[in-house]
């Protein structure tokens, strides 16, 4: 009885919390998508980026998630000194929380599939 009581007052600090979490994250998404990658993939996402990325439109969730973590993590590609050494530079500023709101922000919002 007493701990099913305390699991519903566990419960209820915890769901506010974590949605207050979430939301944070997806607002530093929002932000940093307007200030840091709208400019070259439109704030809609739905501009070629230097005339030859696909507009984010047409990406579905999981492979703007692979795309992001390969720019993210791939030294010879940010090295390359190509186009996708634009994106690793892009993505390389970005803390660990810029990084998963950013991405959540792109998929909830441009994906092919959202
Ligand atoms: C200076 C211009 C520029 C900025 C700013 C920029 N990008 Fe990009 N982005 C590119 C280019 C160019 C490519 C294509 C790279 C390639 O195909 O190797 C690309 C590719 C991508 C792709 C994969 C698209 C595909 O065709 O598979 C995603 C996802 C993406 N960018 C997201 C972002 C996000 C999120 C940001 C902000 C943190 C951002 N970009 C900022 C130029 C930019």
């Amino acid at each position: 009885m007493k701990s099913s009581l305390l699991k519903i007052i566990f419960i209820c600090i915890l769901v506010p919390c974590s949605s207050f979490a979430q939301e944070a994250e997806e607002n530093i998404g929002e932000q940093i998508f307007k200030k840091k990658c709208a400019g070259c993939h439109g704030k809609d996402g739905n501009v070629q980026a230097y005339g030859i990325s696909r507009k984010l439109t047409e990406i579905p969730s999981a492979e703007m998630g692979d795309r992001l973590k390969l720019f993210q993590s791939d030294k010879n590609l940010q090295n390359s000194g190509g186009v996708s050494a634009v994106m690793g530079k892009q993505v390389s500023v970005l803390d660990k929380q810029e990084f998963g709101g950013v991405l959540l922000y792109i998929q909830q919002n441009f994906a092919a599939d959202k």
